[in-house]
């Protein structure tokens, strides 16, 4: 599909979203819930988001599920978090198919648990042909991870005579983060009055659009959704060049 474009040629809509979806434990602690329910609240809205991205014609939307760093919480916050993910990989599917989502997961896939990672290959392995949208969940993600990762695959092909050091560029790095074939996201979108990256996308956000709210996770709805987008509409993206 075409990307809408204004008379410059800029495009007005991102190809490539992405979302800190931050909040969900103050949610729960205004209502004077426990923050399982906060997490719940977040996932039943991820479930709007991707409706919303789906209409608005973006084409990969990457969200930020649980970090690298979320192992530090609670063991009975962290488990029900993977109960979480397991459910909404199940109980999901139904309606991607509907919406012709595909979902992929970005992340340290190796370091979870083996239900979640079970969970995670059908769902992946059921949505592969699916092309409407692109649901990128980041589970066990780090920035700093990704970029460990990337080096030490390309310092086993240099160990093995494959590669050579001189042909270690900033494309040969692109080709191997998690997941080489998606661009980089042109919008990031961090609510919850959090002025931070918290470790998210560190390579690929180098000129994503930022895009700050106060509003919590949870409460994130369609007029926070058109406004980032009119906001990112109206950036002049520039690459470090002139006009
Ligand atoms: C984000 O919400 C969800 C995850 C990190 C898994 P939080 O749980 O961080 O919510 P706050 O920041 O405590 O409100
Ligand atoms: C970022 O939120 C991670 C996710 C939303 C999954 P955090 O709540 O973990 O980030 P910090 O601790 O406020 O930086
Ligand atoms: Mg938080």
């Amino acid at each position: 599909m075409p990307r809408p474009s204004d008379s410059s040629g800029k495009a007005s809509v991102p190809l490539h979203l992405a979302v800190i979806m931050d909040g969900n434990g103050r949610w729960a602690k205004r209502r004077l819930l426990p923050r399982k329910a906060g997490h719940r609240a977040g996932a039943r809205n991820l479930r709007r988001l991707c409706q919303m991205c789906g209409d608005a014609g973006i084409k990969y939307l990457t969200v930020y599920a649980f970090s690298t760093e979320n192992w530090k919480r609670p063991p009975d916050e962290v488990s029900a978090l993977m109960a979480l993910f397991i459910e909404f990989l199940q109980s999901y599917d139904a309606e991607m198919e509907k919406e012709g989502i595909r979902l992929r997961i970005m992340g340290d896939v190796a370091g979870l648990p083996d239900d979640v990672r079970q969970a995670i290959r059908e769902a992946e392995d059921r949505s592969k042909d699916r092309t409407r949208l692109q649901l990128i969940l980041a589970l066990n993600y780090g920035g700093r991870a990704e970029i460990v990762h990337a080096v030490k695959s390309i310092s086993e092909k240099v160990s093995s005579g494959e590669l050579a050091a001189e042909d270690i560029t900033e494309d040969l790095l692109k080709t191997h983060v998690y997941l080489p074939d998606v661009p980089d996201p042109d919008l990031i979108i961090r609510p919850s009055g959090e002025y931070r990256l918290s470790n998210f996308l560190l390579w690929q956000s180098a000129y994503s659009e930022l895009w700050f709210s106060n509003v919590l996770w949870p409460d994130f709805k369609q007029r926070d959704f058109d406004q980032a987008l009119s906001s990112f509409a109206a950036r002049d993206r520039r690459f470090g060049g002139v006009k």
